[in-house]
């Protein structure tokens, strides 16, 4: 038994001892990439399986450049997050709802994608092949970003004729540059990022470059990020850039419904059964942009901007104040309950978190 102790203890030393962490600077991490040991890569073959996944060492890709993606944008991407518990223990977030999106987009985009195991397979893969790079509790994530891609070539306007599904990561802090002061956005009412039919809702890679005019403009003039509004109507609230939005008065939270436009964010659907557990009202239906005016407290969700608290709102020239710094009432506790789940501090009654 003693032996068995002792050899319990050398391992946890083993686990915990600094030099398994890659040596960087854990203070004040952002959101950019900071590149990391190993890749997963794996191929389809000629009937859309994917077969033969492998790590690699992270570099460069090699392809045609008259690759489905690079001319047609026929390309997915995820994004999901690794906590470092204080054991050094490992958890994941809800790994299968970004499978089971990435399934979904791919229908979308005509591609085939991973199995649901093969993506978390994949993803337990190359978080444990880069576990140097997730940054200590407390100090950030390990984000974890698949792709899927069109990489045969093609000429003609047709699905690729070959994909390619990558996993990277990379150490990430707080997502915007404010760190977790409130942001402030602006409601744009000409550029539309999403309209019926199109593929708003789902997570293909030109929804990014759509938005990127609207976001440059916006941050040269001074705000965090933009909040767009329906194409039809230009009258109800849609998502942020990289985020969805939440609208809270009294004990009612409201946000956008999913209806082919919006990003049916994990986070989003996430926070949802959260509030609801802790007693407040959701309310997923059309929010008009004058309830902005109207609000107690709006904030925003996301895989990279977690929960994140809007301090201030511009409309039309009109601007409404919620928080000048910190969090709202409302969004501090979910904030709380929330990353208090992901990093394992409290019991995950929802089975949301994996361990590697
Ligand atoms: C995420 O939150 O994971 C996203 O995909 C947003 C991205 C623009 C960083």
């Amino acid at each position: 038994n003693l032996v068995c102790q002792a050899s319990l203890r050398a391992q946890e030393t083993v686990v915990s001892e600094p030099s398994e962490l890659a040596d960087i600077d854990w203070e004040d991490l952002g959101f950019g990439l900071i590149p990391t040991d190993y890749m997963y890569v794996m191929k389809s073959d000629g009937s859309g399986n994917f077969t033969k996944g492998k790590l690699q060492r992270f570099g460069n890709i090699e392809m045609s450049p008259s690759a489905g993606v690079l001319n047609y944008g026929q390309g997915l991407f995820e994004g999901l997050k690794a906590y470092r518990k204080h054991d050094n223990n490992i958890l994941l977030f809800r790994p299968e709802e970004n499978a089971v999106r990435m399934r979904m987009g791919a229908e979308r985009m005509c591609m085939p994608a991973p199995s649901i195991e093969q993506f978390v397979e994949a993803v337990k893969d190359t978080v444990s092949a880069n576990k140097r790079w997730i940054p200590p509790a407390g100090k950030g994530s390990l984000y974890v970003r698949p792709l899927l891609m069109g990489s045969g070539a093609v000429l003609g306007l047709a699905p690729a004729p070959e994909y390619t599904f990558f996993i990277y990561v990379s150490p990430v802090g707080n997502y915007f540059k404010e760190g977790v002061a409130p942001i402030h956005l602006i409601v744009e009412h000409e550029l539309h990022r999403a309209t019926p039919g199109g593929t708003g809702g789902v997570k293909t890679i030109g929804n990014y470059a759509a938005v990127l005019k609207a976001q440059t403009a916006a941050k040269a003039r001074g705000y965090s990020d933009v909040l767009y509004l329906d194409c039809i109507h230009k009258k109800y609230l849609e998502e942020v850039s990289s985020c969805n939005i939440f609208v809270v008065k009294g004990n009612v939270i409201s946000t956008p419904a999913i209806k082919g436009t919006i990003l049916p964010g994990i986070t989003r659907k996430s926070i949802i059964e959260v509030a609801l557990n802790e007693g407040y009202q959701v309310e997923e239906r059309q929010v008009a942009v004058e309830e902005l005016f109207d609000a107690d407290e709006i904030f925003c969700t996301g895989t990279a901007v977690v929960v994140s608290p809007v301090g201030r709102v511009t409309y039309r020239g009109q601007r409404v104040t919620y928080v000048e710094d910190g969090f709202g009432i409302v969004a501090q506790r979910l904030y709380s309950s929330l990353t208090s789940l992901q990093m394992g501090l409290s019991e995950d009654k929802m089975n949301w978190t994996v361990e590697l």
